[in-house]
Parts: C-alpha cells; structure tokens; sequence
C-alpha cells in the first residue's frame, strides 16, 4: 500500500482543508480522511459519557473502541448521524484538547492509514504529512489570515443553521491554533517538504488548481 499516492493538507482551523481537500479527491477520483472529524468523535463521544478532559486513559480507551462510518459524506458515532453536531466549536475545543494526548494519538493512527487505498488518497488534518502519512508524494501546508479563517468559519456555522459569535469563534479559533502548534506530540506546523498555500485571497477553484497543479508536476517528477 505503500505505492498509493497520498497527498497530505495540513494547517489551521478553518483553512479550508476539507473543502479543498474534497475536491482535489473528487476530481482525481481519490479516497478522502477528514482526520479532524476523528478527533471531534472521540471529542464528541467524551462529552455524550461525561468523560473530564484530564482523564487520559479514559479518552485514550474511547478512541480505540470508537464506532465510527463515513458514508455518502455523513458521519455516523455508534450507527447515530453526527455530520453536523461534530462541528460546533465547542466539540473543536475538546477535539484540540484531547489531541494533545499521545495516547489519544496512538489509537487512532491505524484507523487513518488504513484509507490509503488505491488509486489514491487525500488527507487533511495536522499531522497528516509528518505523522500519518511521512511519505506522501505532495505535502501542502494550507493556511489564510487569522480574521479570514473566523469570518470563513461564521459563515460556514451560520449557513448549516447554527448559532456563532464572530468575536467568540475568532477567540476560540486562536486558542485552538496555540494548543494545536505547541504541543509536544505531533505539532501543528509548516514541514521542510511542504508547500505554502496562503488562501487569504485565493477563490476555492484557485486554491484547488494550485494543489492539482503541484500534484501532476510531482507526479512526473517522480516519473523521470
Ligand atoms: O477544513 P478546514 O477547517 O481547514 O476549513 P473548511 O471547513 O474547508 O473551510 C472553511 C470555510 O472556508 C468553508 O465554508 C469554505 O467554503 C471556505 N473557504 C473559502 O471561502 N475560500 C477558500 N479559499 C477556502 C475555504
Ligand atoms: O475544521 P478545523 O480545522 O477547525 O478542525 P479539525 O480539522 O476538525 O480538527 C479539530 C481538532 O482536532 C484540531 O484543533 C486538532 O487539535 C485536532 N486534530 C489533530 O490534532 N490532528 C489532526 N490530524 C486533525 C485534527
């Protein structure tokens, strides 16, 4: 399985991974791994258990026994539709939290490999590049201004219907990123391999035409 393509995204919350990320796999017929979406079910499950944040083997112990699917792009925790509820900023927060565990990790490393699949997949996460998937033949650090990614992710909340501060979500989106890029394990940050794409003031399409591009010169990079 090594042979199988991955093209990892990385960066920030609200960056527009997932969304870029879909759709350089749809158009390359790829498989996709939103690898936050497993961080916010185990986030999701603890909150549903009453499990406390400090208590690690017990998260650690939800993350290995975690039932989960992804199927037609709805998520399912214990065969129970959670697409939606697992992307509330306070699911975001315990997710940041309990993702600085290298226990929490630990379990959930098998889960993410095993979507390498052929022909191809697209991972998006924060360590998709150093961590899960160290071989990935493009590695793309995506990121925009900070106002950007809050004034994104409002619109993003208020559209599905649900309720968000802008002030609050900007608080909270830079309280994760600090967590995410300071912790000991597995750190948010720009790899030495990694291309930058700063989507500040790039359209969605621009952002995916930049990714697509860089991957076919990789592809015959490699070829020669
Ligand atoms: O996965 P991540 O948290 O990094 O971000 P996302 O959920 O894919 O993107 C957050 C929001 O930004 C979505 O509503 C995207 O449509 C939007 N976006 C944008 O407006 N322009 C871009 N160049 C990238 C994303
Ligand atoms: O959508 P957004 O970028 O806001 O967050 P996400 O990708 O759904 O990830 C939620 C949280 O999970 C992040 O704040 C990280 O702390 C954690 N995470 C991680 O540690 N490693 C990953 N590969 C993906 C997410």
């Amino acid at each position: 399985l090594d042979e199988v393509p991955v093209i990892a995204i990385d960066g920030p919350s609200a960056s527009g991974k997932g969304t870029i990320a879909q759709l350089v796999a749809k158009e390359l017929e790829f498989h996709y791994l939103d690898s936050g979406a497993l961080y916010r079910l185990v986030a999701l499950k603890a909150l549903q258990i009453g499990a406390a944040v400090s208590e690690e083997n017990k998260l650690a112990e939800i993350a290995a026994n975690l039932d989960v699917a992804f199927k037609d792009e709805q998520i399912f925790l214990d065969n129970m539709p959670v697409t939606d509820e697992i992307r509330t900023e306070e699911c975001g927060l315990m997710a940041s939290r309990l993702a600085s565990y290298p226990l929490v990790r630990k379990f959930l490393v098998m889960r993410q490999r095993a979507f390498r699949q052929p022909p191809g997949l697209v991972a998006d996460g924060r360590d998709m590049g150093s961590v899960i998937f160290p071989d990935a033949l493009l590695k793309v650090f995506l990121t925009a201004s900070a106002e950007m990614r809050a004034q994104r992710r409002y619109k993003q909340l208020i559209e599905k219907g649900m309720s968000a501060n802008i002030h609050e979500l900007q608080r909270d989106i830079q309280k994760r990123d600090q967590r995410d890029s300071n912790r000991g394990v597995a750190p948010l940050q720009q790899n030495a391999d990694a291309r930058l794409l700063d989507t500040t003031s790039l359209s969605i399409l621009q952002a995916q035409n930049s990714v697509l591009e860089w991957y076919r010169e990789c592809c015959a990079s490699k070829r020669v």
